[in-house]
């Protein structure tokens, strides 16, 4: 049977290696993201890559942190047919990087920070997650958050780590009221992971870089990959077991060096 699957941030990085690999196995996939050249672009390159398994990638322009832009969403994706069976929330990132400077100083500076990375991280998966439960797959549907290595380490300002830890507990407390229904939810929390928009257009420094892979055990960068690959997992019928977990992707990164 053909899965409906929403991923958020699905323009680029990890989001679009999730679409790519639900594509893969033939799914018809809404990604979601503000700039709608970005992923109309991705839905074209990854329809075409994946043309032979009937796989499909929709593209479908909203700010996530706006709960009717959630409610839209909701409706578009009801408008297209059936229910969703899997939903994953990869929209987010860290305003302070890429901020201009002094953007971050003072109490209006934190007051800033913490609010916008609240609404990229939090507000983003919480909303389109309240949006579509009602019309999640019962059984089967799955539900994945994205959350990050900074929950567990910190994020240098504490803002973005904050945002992502927010996302633990909805994850165990949506676990608990979706369990009934043949849900599960659950998080993959990355470490370090390149080719992403996530480091801005410059990327990272070469030494931030390697001081970074030099944590992990397995003395590489991760790829979007890494993580589309456990997110597909989860979202298949071998992890039937698995909810309420928070997965952690890093190389080791997280014990350090
Ligand atoms: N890369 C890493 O090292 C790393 C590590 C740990 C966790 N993560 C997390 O992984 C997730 C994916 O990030 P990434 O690394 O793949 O970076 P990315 O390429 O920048 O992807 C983030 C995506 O989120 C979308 N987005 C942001 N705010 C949104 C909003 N309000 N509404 C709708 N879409 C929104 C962006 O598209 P638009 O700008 O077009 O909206 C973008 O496509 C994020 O949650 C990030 O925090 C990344």
């Amino acid at each position: 049977m053909t899965r409906t699957v929403v991923v958020s941030g699905g323009g680029t990085g990890i989001g679009r290696a999730v679409c790519a690999a639900f594509a893969a196995e033939g799914a018809r996939v809404i990604a979601v993201g503000r700039r709608e050249d970005v992923l109309k672009r991705t839905a074209a390159e990854l329809t075409e890559r994946h043309e032979g398994t009937g796989g499909r990638v929709l593209a479908l322009a909203a700010d996530l942190a706006l709960p009717e832009e959630a409610d839209r969403v909701r409706d578009e994706v009801l408008a297209l047919g059936g229910p969703v069976d899997v939903l994953v929330n990869s929209a987010g990132g860290n305003v302070l990087i890429g901020a201009s400077d002094g953007a971050a100083e003072g109490t209006a500076g934190a007051a800033w920070h913490w609010t916008e990375n609240f609404r990229s991280n939090v507000l983003s998966a919480v909303l389109l997650t309240e949006a579509l439960q009602p019309v999640i797959a019962s059984p089967g549907g799955r539900i994945v958050m994205i959350s990050s290595i900074a929950a567990y380490r910190g994020s240098g300002a504490g803002s973005y780590a904050g945002a992502k830890a927010a996302l633990h507990p909805y994850v165990y407390d949506l676990a608990a009221s979706l369990g009934p229904r043949g849900v599960t939810v659950n998080a993959v929390a990355p470490g370090y992971i390149e080719q992403t928009g996530f480091f801005g257009t410059s990327g990272l420094p070469t030494d931030r870089h390697d001081l970074l892979v030099g944590q992990t055990h397995t003395g590489r960068a991760g790829v979007p990959e890494d993580i589309a690959d456990t997110v597909h997992w989860l979202a298949s019928p071998a992890a039937s077991q698995v909810t309420a977990q928070i997965i952690q992707v890093n190389g080791g990164a997280e014990r350090g060096r």
